[in-house]
């Protein structure tokens, strides 16, 4: 197979800079990106019990080229997993294995062993730097970049967590062909917020490549990857913290993260739940006149053209509002609510009453 280093693109954040590399068979990078961390000694692997007979023994191997001790820390697959609990088991297992202030972390999966694995690093003897090798879409275009780590809690979605920047993103576009189906078109959810708020032309690639994408040839999502990885890597770089334009990034997360908590995050993939809340957030932002029937309409058309949900009739709606006001975008008892206001772009509404959300909540019952 080709070796094939497409891209490097930075986040740029003064002394804690890192590079996204992404291409096709580049594990074989990992050494000299573990080499930058200046780890020592040991290097936690943490993955989940899917990822791990797939790429593990790899992913070791080129841990152990660049003269570190692997030490596995397989954890069970799910967002259901993503809890506190797993915190205080992966910290157990570093210690057990030997890990101190000169070891490293990898995260080896999906925004779950992503998330966790980060929110472990940063705890970990206080800190411990970690290398993101996502495997999924979602991890590839959103959540191995920016330095957001959590676990959730069973009220709300991510709700506990730290900032920790990685020191580098490795995306083996490869690692891809084993992914199941539903998590592809999960992530491309991702892909799609990303041409609503900040890249029209983006947007338009994806309605134009549906069959290509979904039949995961790796030339025609080399694009939407590499955009969305520009695209997040300049706004973390501009707001690090989300005191701004970082809550862009947040679009249809109001809602999404809602149904993702009142459904214990069992009914919905994450990328699913994006799928309806932003279907909710394009119906609440036509209603305030932000954007036309039009646009709801082209927004509805390549969501559902992934084979992403935009209704669900049994949503439980005063259920989804309590969780919305739980989530972390509330300020003072304010909902923020980030909507478009043309393809490409997107602005931040805190005066969004509470009849309103209810009103874009009923329409995902109902389809409308
Ligand atoms: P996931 O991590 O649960 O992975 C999905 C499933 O695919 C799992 O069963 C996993 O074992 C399996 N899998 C992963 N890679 C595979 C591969 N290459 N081949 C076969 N199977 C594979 O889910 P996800 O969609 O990657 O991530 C969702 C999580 O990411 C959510 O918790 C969400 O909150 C979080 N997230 C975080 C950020 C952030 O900025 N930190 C951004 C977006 C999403
Ligand atoms: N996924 C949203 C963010 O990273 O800010």
């Amino acid at each position: 197979m080709d070796r094939q280093v497409i891209e490097e693109i930075r986040v740029a954040l003064g002394d804690r800079s890192y590079p996204i590399l992404i291409g096709r068979n580049i594990l074989e990078r990992l050494p000299e990106l573990l080499e930058r961390t200046g780890a020592e000694g040991s290097a936690a692997l943490v993955t989940d019990e899917h990822v791990a007979p797939l790429y593990g023994q790899t992913v070791r191997s080129w841990v152990e080229k660049a003269g570190l001790a692997a030490v596995e820390c397989t954890m069970a697959a799910g967002e259901e997993h993503k809890r506190l609990a797993r915190i205080e088991e992966l910290c157990g297992q570093f210690l057990e294995g030997g890990l101190d202030r000169s070891s490293v972390v990898i995260a080896l999966g999906g925004g779950v062993v992503g998330d966790t694995a980060g929110f472990a690093a940063a705890a970990f003897m206080r800190g411990l730097p970690y290398i993101q090798i996502p495997t999924t879409i979602v991890a590839q275009v959103d959540s191995s970049v920016g330095g957001k780590t959590a676990v959730n809690h069973p009220l709300a979605k991510n709700i506990i967590g730290v900032f920790h920047q990685p020191s580098a993103v490795l995306i083996d576009l490869e690692l891809l062909s084993t992914l199941p189906d539903r998590e592809l078109r999960a992530g491309l959810a991702e892909v799609i917020k990303h041409g609503v708020i900040a890249d029209a032309e983006l947007f338009a690639y994806m309605e134009s490549h549906v069959d290509a994408i979904l039949a995961k040839d790796l030339d025609a999502l080399l694009y939407p990857v590499k955009r969305s990885c520009e695209i997040k890597a300049a706004i973390v770089s501009a707001d690090e913290h989300e005191h701004g334009v970082r809550a862009n990034l947040n679009y249809g997360h109001t809602f999404g993260h809602a149904i993702e908590a009142v459904t214990a995050y069992g009914t919905f993939l994450h990328g699913e739940a994006i799928a309806l809340g932003m279907q909710a957030a394009g119906v609440l932002a036509c209603a305030l006149g932000l954007v036309d029937q039009a646009f709801v309409d082209r927004q509805r058309a390549c969501v559902e053209a992934y084979g992403l949900p935009t209704q669900w009739p049994e949503l439980p709606v005063e259920e989804c509002l309590a969780a919305m006001k739980r989530d972390k975008k509330v300020r003072s008892g304010t909902m923020k609510f980030i909507l478009a206001v043309r393809m490409g772009s997107v602005v931040h509404r805190t005066d969004v009453i509470e009849a309103q959300a209810r009103s874009a909540l009923e329409s995902l019952k109902s389809g409308a």
